[in-house]
């Protein structure tokens, strides 16, 4: 099985950014792990990252016949992207989304997400654990 990793916008800062709620570890770090774990289990996962929402859509509709799954991390587009929503609405590969802190404590305005009722599942608060944990939804034909 082939997966396609996404991580919105300032994922790529993760280690130094905010490190009390987003943890230590680095992009590349997670990136490594996602992508052992994923070949440890016989799949292969491509990692992407970007800070554009056009380009985070366009890599979701290039993503149609080429993965078996998405597992998405829209970061601060969750709350308000009716784009990236209706993106995974529109292809038909299965997503879950995923966050690495626990968006339901946090301030009101990232209790919404505006994209999860595009995915088939959510995983939130369980830091670069839940990335592995929607590789074995999605393996697990959710
Ligand atoms: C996040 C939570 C979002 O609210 C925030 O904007 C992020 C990261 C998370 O992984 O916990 O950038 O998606």
């Amino acid at each position: 099985m082939k997966f396609l990793i996404i991580n919105g916008p300032n994922l790529n800062l993760l280690g130094s950014r905010e490190p009390d709620i987003y943890g230590t570890g680095t992009y590349e770090t997670l990136c490594r792990r996602v992508q052992d774990y994923a070949a440890a289990h016989g799949w292969e996962a491509d990692c992407f990252q970007s800070n554009h929402e056009g380009v985070i859509i366009d890599t979701i509709q290039q993503a149609a016949g080429v993965y078996d799954g998405i597992v998405i991390n829209p970061a601060a587009y969750t709350h308000y992207s009716y784009a990236i929503y209706d993106a995974l609405r529109a292809v038909d590969v299965p997503a879950v989304e995923v966050h690495l802190s626990n968006i339901r404590q946090r301030e009101p305005f990232r209790q919404i997400s505006v994209t999860a009722p595009a995915c088939r599942g959510q995983i939130v608060g369980h830091g670069f654990d839940g990335y592995l944990e929607a590789l074995v939804l999605l393996a697990e034909g959710l």
